[in-house]
């Protein structure tokens, strides 16, 4: 990876909302994206693909080797294969959220919280009710309470069950044996499951991600999977993602929305996620090496200054909790407080709580040592209390 400061990746990442957002003296740390490189068989072949302007629909077999990709690399990587009839091509997760979210049957959609602030607006915008169980933090990890989820799942037999796993904000991994436990909990209230698992490929040393229905045939038969390749590979801005929907229920209600209504993957997003998911374990695998090393810097510079700042076993976010500081400042939340005092712009706690998250933040520290290293050292004399 080259190594480079925030003026470089700003010149370089001309056209991203993360670069764009702020005035030029402000580090952005908040969107998720990376500021690392795409893998090169990608940038290569997208450039290739531009210089013979073959720009346009996309055909048949470049569809089928993207989800050939992602479904050996699923293999590969986590011993489980998708039924490859019910792999659908999407544009985004997000998209599939709301597809999910709005025509699986049920009033009430259960998530844990802190959430990713679309939860909230798929939920709301589907005139679907919002039932959160609130994650508990115990030494440092955040889990979600089994007994809570079992007390809200009874409450709403037959609702919707919206996992994220890896989680954003708080990088949880589930273990297996909580994953079963709340698949249980799932099965045993009948609840149709969607499991946003984007992150599943930034997952650090020991940890594994599992996917949800790899658990049993029973849970497959209720679990719509989301997947994509736009953090593994940073390609976002390509618009290329993937859900599996088992047959039967969710097949057939989820299809039966005009398919005009979604917008299918991008030529160019098509073609940079079969690549990368058929080429490029050894870029992944340098990549994480390179955000554990920030990671670790986060986590000795937490210990050294106090800072409560998740270390992530997933994802490439830490969720701060900023309320020491907050307190002894006239801030009205840590978003503001980072702004007008450190010029950072994390991603504000509010969107990822139901009522109200004012003293967190989520990091991004998907960038180089340099940045994150300028901006632990902008934070440094809010922390010198
Ligand atoms: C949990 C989660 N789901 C979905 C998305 C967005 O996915 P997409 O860009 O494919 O809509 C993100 C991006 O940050 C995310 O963190």
């Amino acid at each position: 990876m080259p190594e480079e400061g925030s003026e470089e990746i700003r010149q370089r990442r001309r056209h991203s909302i993360k670069w764009n957002n702020y005035p030029n003296d402000t580090i952005p740390l908040w969107v998720a994206d990376m500021d690392l490189f795409a893998p090169t068989s990608v940038t290569s072949v997208l450039s290739e693909a531009i210089r013979r302007s073959d720009l346009g629909y996309p055909s048949k077999e470049l569809y089928d080797s993207y989800l050939d990709a992602i479904n050996r690399w699923t293999k590969r990587r986590f011993g489980y294969l998708y039924e490859r009839e019910n792999l659908e091509p999407i544009g985004d997760i997000v998209q599939a959220i709301y597809w999910a979210v709005s025509t699986l049957p049920g009033n009430a959609v259960i998530f844990a919280s802190p959430a990713y602030p679309p939860f909230f607006r798929s939920v709301r915008e589907s005139k679907k009710d919002i039932v959160t169980t609130e994650m508990q933090q115990i030494d440092g990890v955040f889990r979600i309470d089994i007994d809570d989820l079992e007390e809200k799942a009874l409450h709403n037999r037959g609702s919707i069950l919206l996992l994220c796993n890896p989680h954003n904000p708080t990088g949880r991994v589930l273990e297996e044996e909580e994953l079963k436990e709340i698949t249980d909990v799932a099965i045993e209230n009948d609840l149709w499951i969607i499991s946003d698992e984007i992150h599943r490929d930034i997952v650090f040393d020991g940890h594994r991600h599992i996917p949800t229905a790899s658990i049993s045939p029973q849970v497959a038969q209720r679990t719509v999977s989301l997947i994509s390749g736009s953090k593994t590979f940073n390609l976002a801005g390509l618009h290329a993602a993937a859900l599996h929907i088992p047959s039967g229920t969710p097949s057939e209600l989820m299809r039966s929305i005009p398919k005009g209504l979604l917008s299918g993957p991008s030529s160019l997003g098509l073609l940079a996620g079969a690549t990368a998911f058929e080429n490029e374990e050894a870029w992944l695998s340098q990549t994480l090496n390179y955000i554990d090393d920030n990671r670790k810097l986060l986590a000795e510079f937490a210990g050294e200054y106090d800072l409560r700042a998740t270390i992530p076993q997933g994802t490439y976010m830490s969720w701060i909790d900023f309320a020491p500081q907050l307190q002894s400042s006239q801030a009205e939340s840590a978003h503001r407080l980072l702004l007008d005092r450190a010029r950072l712009a994390l991603s504000s706690g509010e969107e990822f709580l139901p009522q109200g998250g004012t003293p967190y933040a989520r990091m991004n520290l998907a960038t180089s040592h340099q940045v994150l290293k300028e901006s632990l050292d902008r934070l440094k004399p809010l922390l010198h209390t």
